[in-house]
């Protein structure tokens, strides 16, 4: 019943919205005078979002044509998902995954969620994010730990803190992985220099300082288990981690060592405002792998979260030898920022011989106007 009558509501929704936009477009094209070049004049965004009404219509008209088996959940669109598709901003993404979307919303509400992390990363990985709230219960480890880490080097993390729905169960297990959940293997990164590529943090509170500069609010981007803003947090400066749940604990572990996880992907936007941040890092997780054009929507993003006279540090960047000279330095060049360490040097494990490959670490300054 409820279900029937929301649809209708959001069908006669959809109608106005196509109208008051073919409205607008129309008025638009008649102010420009030239109504015989309509039809190329549409500006994309309009057409686009023309698009999506049309194929939402279609979409609905057809699932109300359908007669619904309710004791069948995969052909009935749960209801507090059509309530979030109208007011709140769920990617527009979200749509072209119905089958994970279905499967995410499928669930009892005001009892217990379902264990689903891997469906909501493959959601949000394929864009759909943010991701529709639900009225349940996420799930918490049945006993609580008897103490909690106070220091961002804990000698041991607590195994009762997770909900181990990952292949390892225990982080005796992903210690020895090689991942970054070796907490003695974490404290000795970022303070030694053993080559060029490395920028350590006291180079960097140094550099800062020889410019009357200060640090102390940065965004780690790629942060695995957030190791960058433990060492920070040591120096009094807050760092922000962003990082997802491929196969591991990344976000429960940056929390469980009192750091800030912000579980979002490298192709979304910064939950942060223009020219607040003082340093943003991005891991070897920003590579040749993530596509040109996206990169340089990232970079562009760095540089409008950070203020004048931020650091943007590229830390161990790899890509192939000629694409560096190529590609990525006249991307970084149009940035327009100063140069303070610019560090290149062969990738030496397997895969970085086969495929040429070389390292960049930079560290370059937002200039104070542009
Ligand atoms: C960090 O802050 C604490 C408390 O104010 C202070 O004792 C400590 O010296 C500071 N550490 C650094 C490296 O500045």
């Amino acid at each position: 019943m409820g279900f029937g009558m929301g649809l209708n509501l959001l069908l006669l929704l959809a109608m106005v919205a196509t109208n008051i936009l073919s409205l607008y477009h129309l008025t638009s094209s008649l102010q420009n005078k030239q109504p015989q070049q309509l039809q190329p004049q549409i500006p994309d965004h309009l057409h686009n979002q023309l698009q999506t009404i049309r194929s939402t219509i279609t979409h609905l008209t057809h699932l109300r044509s359908t007669p619904t088996t309710s004791n069948n959940p995969t052909t009935s669109i749960p209801s507090d998902l059509l309530l979030y598709s109208h007011f709140s901003p769920i990617a527009s993404s979200c749509r072209n995954h119905p089958q994970l979307l279905h499967t995410y919303m499928n669930y009892t509400p005001y009892t217990i969620c379902p264990l689903d992390t891997d469906l909501a990363e493959a959601l949000i990985l394929r864009g759909c994010h943010p991701l529709p709230r639900r009225r349940c219960f996420s799930q918490t480890p049945s006993k609580l730990p008897s103490t909690l880490p106070t220091h961002p080097f804990p000698t041991s993390l607590p195994d009762t803190s997770i909900i181990w729905s990952y292949t390892c169960t225990h982080f005796e297990c992903l210690e020895k992985k090689n991942l970054g959940f070796d907490m003695k293997v974490e404290s000795t990164k970022f303070t030694t220099f053993k080559s060029d590529l490395d920028l350590p943090v006291q180079q960097l509170f140094q550099i800062a300082k020889e410019s009357r500069n200060v640090i102390r609010l940065g965004l780690d981007v790629g942060a695995g288990t957030g190791t960058f803003a433990a060492i920070m947090k040591l120096y009094n400066v807050t760092v922000m981690s962003t990082t997802m749940n491929l196969g591991a604990p990344y976000n429960e572990v940056i929390a469980l060592r009192g750091l800030v996880p912000l579980h979002v992907p490298l192709q979304q936007r910064f939950p942060i405002f223009d020219g607040v941040l003082d340093l943003v890092r991005c891991s070897h997780a920003v590579n040749r792998w993530i596509p040109v054009k996206a990169m340089e929507f990232l970079f562009y993003d760095v540089d409008r979260v950070l203020r004048g006279g931020g650091y943007f540090w590229l830390d161990h960047f790899f890509s192939k030898g000629v694409d560096l000279d190529k590609v990525y330095t006249p991307l970084i060049g149009k940035l327009g920022y100063k140069k303070i360490k610019w560090a290149t040097g062969i990738k030496s494990d397997s895969s970085g011989g086969k495929n040429g490959e070389v390292y960049l670490t930079a560290l370059l300054q937002k200039p104070a106007v542009k």
